[in-house]
């Protein structure tokens, strides 16, 4: 195979943008520098576009079970998804079901993922059933390259929930064996309690699911959780952050010397509660839900000022048969958004552009710290000699609409249809191979995705 010469690019690292050419040999980066010559290389001009390393969506759920149907995009759509997006790493979650080993959930879902992922993936182990068997699987699993343990404090209707013992235990275990814990903060017996309240008075309208879910639930939760790891100082991850007070709370404890990283989605960012009370509210259910203006606004201030590490999508789209399944009740409608081909567009036009976030906090945030965080980093995250060559080629004058026609995932609608994209990705790399060339998909070189193990 040549090598690959991309010249005139402006690359962009979570340090700065500097102009370069890179130099790829097979899967990986082999030199980066200006006026690099290589007579055998095949050149590729970058045009003085933005070349970005491929970005990593940390937290999406392909195929996964949801109130008695699954979500619209298995690993083969979600993935052309995500490389339309520029997204060329994501990491999913498995799937534990009752009674099921870890081992074994891992296995089923590197099966449902090879051959059918274009884009590279990684693994957060989800744990919903545990006990000392299952506990002692955790050093062997950290071993095999999946160092993320993810556990819901809500879902006990769907024996998801674990109890503070059992949270306890595994913060434990996954502490001595160098993990982390990833936590969906909400508490589950508030929202069960309030929800039950609400169906019994006929309330199921879109909005009382933000009522049934309020922030205090995430408050409880996020301080809960740091306070029983207080005992352990296990490293912590918390999940799709939405408020102002559960990320100061989160943003404390890492203060005090825990280590704890925080996450939200764009769907945070920009919407409030108010879209609930629209017609259409009941698309737009994903738990925990959306919160006020004052919320989204301080959020924004946390990606810039490096409070909040990583923005990951969520994506866990349903079509719109899907979302009307429960007659639009909120309790009957599967909770989940699309997300992942959105995910920088919506972050440099909202925030790039709109001079809410850095171009360099940008990358960082999808890019380099989730590889950090998730051990993918360096060989994922960022544009280095050894790394692996994923990039993306952004024309940032180029201007378009988001709407669902476009898109690539397998559902048919988007929460962000008639937001301004500002910029466009026209070629995205993947371990040296061009997923997308000038806006062409490369057929030849899709479905080759591979699972990465996480290195400590
Ligand atoms: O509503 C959501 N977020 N669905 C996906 C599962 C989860 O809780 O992350
Ligand atoms: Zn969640
Ligand atoms: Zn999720």
């Amino acid at each position: 195979m040549p090598r690959k010469l991309i010249k005139n690019a402006k690359i962009v690292s979570a340090q700065g943008i500097e102009p370069g050419d890179i130099l790829i040999e097979r899967e990986k980066i082999l030199q980066i520098g200006k006026n690099l010559q290589d007579k055998e290389a095949r050149v590729f001009d970058a045009g003085g576009k933005y070349v970005f390393p491929g970005f990593i969506d940390a937290h999406t759920h392909m195929g996964v079970p949801i109130r008695g149907t699954r979500s619209a995009d298995d690993f083969s759509s979600g993935s052309l998804a995500a490389l339309y997006g520029g997204v060329t790493t994501i990491i999913d979650f498995t799937v534990q079901e009752k009674g099921q080993s870890l081992a074994d959930s891992i296995v089923q879902r590197k099966k449902e993922a090879d051959g059918r992922s274009s884009v590279d993936y990684a693994l957060h182990c989800n744990v919903t059933d545990l006990d000392e068997k299952r506990l002692k699987e955790i050093p062997a699993i950290v071993k095999q390259g999946i160092v993320s343990f993810k556990v819901f404090t809500a879902y006990r209707e769907a024996g998801m929930q674990l109890d503070d013992r059992q949270i306890l235990d595994l913060l434990w275990e996954v502490k001595q064996a160098g993990g982390t814990v990833m936590f969906h903060a909400e508490n589950g017996d508030i929202i069960s309690f309030l929800s039950d309240a609400f169906v019994r008075q006929g309330d199921t309208d879109a909005i009382f699911h933000a009522h049934s879910r309020p922030v205090l639930a995430e408050v409880e939760a996020v301080s809960r959780m740091v306070t029983l790891n207080q005992f352990i100082q296990c490293p912590l991850y918390f999940v799709h952050l939405t408020a102002a007070e559960s990320v100061q709370i989160a943003a404390m404890a890492k203060q005090g010397g825990q280590n704890v990283y925080l996450e939200t989605c764009p769907q945070y960012l920009l919407f409030d509660q108010s879209v609930y009370e629209r017609e259409d509210g009941y698309r737009y259910i994903a738990a925990p839900p959306f919160r006020s203006k004052k919320d989204s606004d301080y959020l924004w201030q946390a990606l810039q000022k490096g409070e909040i590490d990583v923005v990951g999508t969520d994506h866990c789209p349903f079509t719109l048969e899907q979302k009307e399944m429960g007659g639009r009740q909120f309790h009957l409608t599967p909770n989940g958004l699309p997300g992942v081909e959105t995910l920088f567009a919506l972050l440099y036009s909202e925030g790039v552009r709109k001079k809410r976030l850095s171009m360099e906090r940008l990358v960082s945030l999808i890019a380099e710290e989730p590889a950090r965080l998730f051990g993918l980093f360096p060989q994922k995250g960022i544009l280095m000699e050894g790394a692996d060559a994923d990039l993306v080629i952004f024309n940032p004058d180029a201007e378009e609409t988001i709407s669902a026609a476009k898109l690539h995932s397998a559902t048919d609608w988007t929460p962000y249809e008639g937001f301004e994209s500002k910029g466009k990705i026209e070629s995205v790399m993947l371990r040296g191979q061009w997923l997308l060339r000038d806006g062409i998909l490369q057929d030849d070189n899709l479905r080759k995705g591979r699972f990465v193990p996480a290195l400590l």
